[in-house]
């Protein structure tokens, strides 16, 4: 220590290894930040106003509140109309019977994600994620202290570097996907990609997660995604559901469907973690999915509002950021991702676009290695159709004062 510097306080917890390496969230930080400074935020990954189900609640919540035990503990694999709601809608989409036992009410699919770490990783096993993946993911695989490889899945339509690193890495215990409208690049799975999926998680002994909480919000004329899930293609595959994007994250009630004899240990895994949701919340997705007409409805709003706000953000990029930023439109689902086309530092872009009152996401925080540093995630979701235009004139006001000083440098060479 040099002489005179003050010495360092002791730390006033011993906390755990995991814990000390547990970075912040980068997304959690830009909304921070961007909440902070009262900047448009087209980081977030939330729902809009507009599309929460505020008066279809007020029409049920009565019903809701006076049903027996809303407002007591409740089975720990969740409530059991609402698991065999769930069970009867995979039995559909994988065309094979589900049943309930197989179902597990989660906290979200974010808890489904954490209860299949817990049963099938110990430290130093190998994962492997698409490239890019979902930040989320790739934080709770980190705090598993997983080790992640990344390639491309999604952009590789015969699964070539997949199946390359699978045999690379001969013990990889799960192979994680978003096969909808994915979060961050609203790709989608094609289905000879998920047939293969499916044979090569037998062909290797791996099990694939199949995290899909956008399938219902696709925006083309054929609606949600048509194409059969991975778990239609095999047994070795956790599919991961969640009513947040189509009804409400405040519910956090998401679902996990598991292979017959791995739910019974993911049902103890939840009952040691938290002994169960809340029934009151369960009560209140059963309702919204029961009552005639209240999904259906929903989902076709949803669509229309979503629809509309993308084809407003990839109209204001183009007109604000013109070439600079390189995108494919996405079919469905929250997010536009991008890259800057000089291959400019989307981190150093971020923090001039908070000083013009603007956020994103930085595209680094979805890769588990070597990240693309001039890629972003700009999401539509949650910003009204008025601040979108505003945010990409603030956006394109960022990009050229990061470039300035390289203008300034040509122009004196
Ligand atoms: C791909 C993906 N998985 C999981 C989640 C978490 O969703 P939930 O609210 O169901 O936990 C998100 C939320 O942004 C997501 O994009």
């Amino acid at each position: 220590m040099p002489a005179g510097s003050p010495p360092t306080p002791p730390a006033p917890w011993r906390v755990s290894r995991h814990g000390r390496r547990l970075a912040p969230s980068v997304i959690a930080t830009a909304l921070r930040e961007a909440a902070a400074g009262g900047a448009i935020s087209l980081a977030a990954g939330c729902p809009a106003a507009e599309a929460l189900p505020v008066e279809q609640t007020l029409g049920v919540i009565d019903g809701v509140l006076s049903s027996p035990g809303a407002l007591q503990y409740t089975d720990t694999s969740g409530l059991p109309a609402l698991r065999a709601w769930i069970a009867g809608q995979e039995s559909h989409r994988t065309g094979r019977p589900v049943d309930v036992t197989q179902i597990l009410v989660t906290h979200g699919s974010q808890q489904g994600l954490d209860l299949v770490c817990r049963a099938l990783l110990d430290p130093g096993d190998t994962v492997l994620v698409d490239r890019p993946s979902y930040s989320g993911a790739l934080q709770l695989l980190g705090l598993h202290q997983a080790r992640v490889h990344d390639v491309p899945i999604a952009a590789d339509p015969e699964l070539t570097a997949l199946t390359r690193a699978l045999e690379e890495h001969a013990s990889t215990r799960i192979v994680y996907v978003v096969p909808s409208f994915a979060n961050p690049t609203g790709a989608s799975l094609r289905i000879g990609q998920r047939a293969r999926l499916g044979q090569l998680a037998e062909r290797h002994g791996c099990v694939v997660v199949e995290d899909d909480p956008y399938r219902e919000l696709g925006f083309t004329p054929r609606g949600p995604d048509p194409d059969a899930p991975v778990a239609a293609f095999s047994e070795r595959v956790i599919t991961l559901g969640s009513f947040s994007k189509v009804l409400s994250p405040a519910a956090r009630t998401g679902y996990l469907c598991a292979p017959q004899s791995l739910a019974p240990l993911l049902g103890r895994l939840k009952e040691a973690t938290d002994l169960g949701n809340s029934a009151l919340t369960q009560l209140l997705v059963h309702a919204w999915i029961t009552t005639p007409g209240l999904l259906d409805d929903q989902l076709a709003r949803l669509r229309g509002i979503y629809r509309e706000r993308r084809d407003i953000l990839t109209a204001a990029v183009r007109a604000h950021l013109g070439d600079a930023l390189s995108f494919t439109v996405p079919e469905g689902g929250f997010f536009l991702w991008a890259r800057l086309t000089d291959g400019d530092d989307t981190q150093a872009l971020l923090t001039g676009a908070l000083r013009e009152g603007m956020a994103f996401v930085p595209g680094a925080a979805f890769y588990a290695r070597a990240p693309d540093t001039s890629t972003l995630r700009l999401s539509y979701a949650a910003a009204g159709p008025g601040e979108m235009a505003e945010g990409c004139a603030r956006l394109a006001r960022a990009l050229d004062r990061l470039r300035a000083p390289a203008r300034r440098g040509e122009g004196r060479r």
